[in-house]
């Protein structure tokens, strides 16, 4: 897509991925993303953020809609993961900016990926100001808002936050602003992207919104590094909104069900538990880990009361699929959630006490019992499984309070 001017003299310069769907290399983005970068014409020409390497050629013709990619004067990097960084040796060839601005941590991070001893590194602390002539660039280090480098760019004079990866959604659309697609769709995405990339940052995020809010930053315009951004007073509170709820892990009167299967007995058990937590008066689903992809499940996690994994036991262990999702699952630290597990067995049933230890480790309050069936579950283990999910479906409605 071409450049589109975002503000007066301030323009998208960005790059839409449409058939992304391998995000990062273990997130699924089934709509494609974007990587947004930004061209400010002022007495300074500034370039906030480039994008991946393969976009490169897209990007320049981009820039070069605007100026001659040697006329920028200043480079702004604040992230250095290689959605954003990756074409940034070829950038600073291109462009011999008189200064790149990095935060402290970026400083570190950007000599671990790139050749730049010869570069002309600005490291600026957060807080701190550079006048680029009518306007202003001010600086937020946001460390661990997703990795130590990451910082927003603050432009007070236009009323524009910057905010690299948060606030992101994994969409790639022909539309730059939300208030141009349908908002639903974003809050989906948005939350998606939340528990597959932000999830573990939640005290990270609180702590930053505290300190937006404490600095008064006057915002009318907010412009993550992925997806669409947000314009106006009631759009940019609505991203903000999100944010505080997803990173308080708030969670609705509902359950997933987590599970692999052999010859169906522990997807039967899986039926049973599904019909109690129904029936126990929250929404149950269930995903079996061969028919979901690893994304997916951790999307329907995040907004879970109730996490229940099941699995039969294989080779003294459980299942290959499930041991991806679960070490998936426990990296993103799911919060205020309960757990519980089942599973059957042929002979040796080490299954529930794995998927226990799982449980724990990821620090949910367990609903016991735990269930396991030898072979085939009958019609009292099936009923067994049923009062299992009455059992979650009650610990649900305690912890959320619906
Ligand atoms: Fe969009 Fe952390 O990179």
């Amino acid at each position: 897509m071409r450049p589109v001017e975002v503000k007066n003299g301030i323009h998208w310069v960005g790059v839409v991925d449409w058939n992304c769907r391998n995000f990062h290399g273990y997130a699924r983005s089934a709509m494609g993303t974007t990587y947004n970068a930004f061209l400010v014409e002022d007495e300074k020409k500034v370039l906030i953020d480039t994008v991946k390497a393969e976009s490169l050629s897209q990007f320049l013709c981009n820039i070069t809609h605007i100026c001659k990619p040697e006329e920028i004067d200043y480079l702004v990097v604040n992230h250095l993961e290689l959605d954003h960084s990756g074409c940034l040796e070829k950038i600073v060839e291109k462009v011999n900016p008189e200064k790149i601005f990095v935060s402290p941590m970026g400083g570190k991070v950007l000599k671990t990926f790139f050749d730049c001893e010869d570069w002309p590194i600005h490291v600026i602390k957060s807080g701190e100001e550079v006048s680029i002539g009518k306007r202003t660039l001010r600086f937020f280090e946001t460390r661990m808002l997703h990795w130590p480098d990451n910082m927003f760019t603050y432009i007070p004079e236009e009323k524009m936050l910057i905010s690299s990866d948060a606030f992101g959604q994994n969409w790639a659309t022909s539309e730059r602003f939300v208030d141009e697609v349908d908002k639903g769709r974003v809050e989906r995405l948005m939350a998606e992207y939340y528990a597959n990339i932000v999830n573990p940052y939640s005290p990270k995020v609180i702590k930053t919104l505290e300190s937006l809010g404490e600095l008064g930053l006057d915002v009318d315009m907010l412009c993550p590094d992925h997806g669409l951004m947000f314009r106006g007073e009631e759009d940019v509170k609505f991203a903000l909104d999100a944010y505080s709820r997803y990173a308080r892990q708030e969670c609705e009167n509902k359950a997933v069900i987590v599970y692999d299967t052999m010859w169906h007995s522990t997807e039967r058990m899986a039926s049973a538990i599904a019909s109690g937590i129904a029936d126990g008066g929250c929404s149950v689903r269930l995903m079996s880990v061969k028919a979901n992809h690893h994304s997916d499940i951790m999307s329907e996690v995040f907004k879970s009361g109730a996490v229940v994994f099941g699995s039969p036991t294989h080779n003294n262990g459980i299942l290959p699929g499930m041991a991806d999702v679960l070490t998936y699952i426990k990296g993103l630290r799911p919060q205020n959630k309960v757990g519980a597990c089942f599973g059957s067995f042929g002979w040796s049933g080490e299954c529930v006490n794995i998927l226990t230890d799982w449980i724990k480790a990821m620090k949910l309050d367990l609903v016991e019992p735990a269930i396991k069936v030898r072979n085939r579950p009958d019609h009292d283990t099936l009923k067994e499984c049923y009062e299992l999910g009455l059992n979650i479906a009650k610990a649900i409605r305690e912890k959320t309070g619906k």
